[in-house]
């Protein structure tokens, strides 16, 4: 069996929403100290909705195909939702990683989580949503 999904390759060799959003209303940036991978959302947020996302991702095809489809299951989707997007959910998304890199989804969970704490922190008037 190959070491990883079609998804993931697909996520890997076209990568959706990369890039960088310069005024965006949330940015999340996080890094595994041990593999010294690093991942970077940004946030758009328009009426408690996710209007867009892009990131910057240095680091594995697993943390990069995990950064991609993070971002596809968060756009348009209301802020409670992606408070609620967990790295199983994403791996699931891709149909699976192997075990060992497993933490290269968590990756994505925290950044998108990061992101939303920055939007809630600069936007302090806003009221929170439960994720
Ligand atoms: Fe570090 Fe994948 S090996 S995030």
């Amino acid at each position: 069996m190959a070491l990883y999904s079609d998804k993931v390759m697909d996520h890997f060799r076209n990568p959706r929403n990369v890039g960088v959003i310069e005024d965006a209303d949330g940015v999340g940036e996080v890094g595994n100290a041990r593999c010294g991978d690093i991942m970077k959302m940004y946030l758009k947020i328009d009426d408690g909705i996710i209007s867009d996302v892009k990131f910057e991702t240095f680091g594995c095809a697993s943390a990069i195909a995990s950064s991609s489809m993070a971002t596809e299951l968060i756009k348009g989707r209301p802020i409670s939702e992606a408070l609620s997007l967990t790295n199983k959910a994403v791996a699931e998304a891709l149909d699976g990683l192997p075990a060992y890199k497993m933490h290269c989804s968590v990756l994505a969970e925290e950044a998108v989580r990061l992101a939303l704490e920055d939007y809630y922190a600069r936007h302090p008037m806003v009221e929170r949503t439960a994720g």
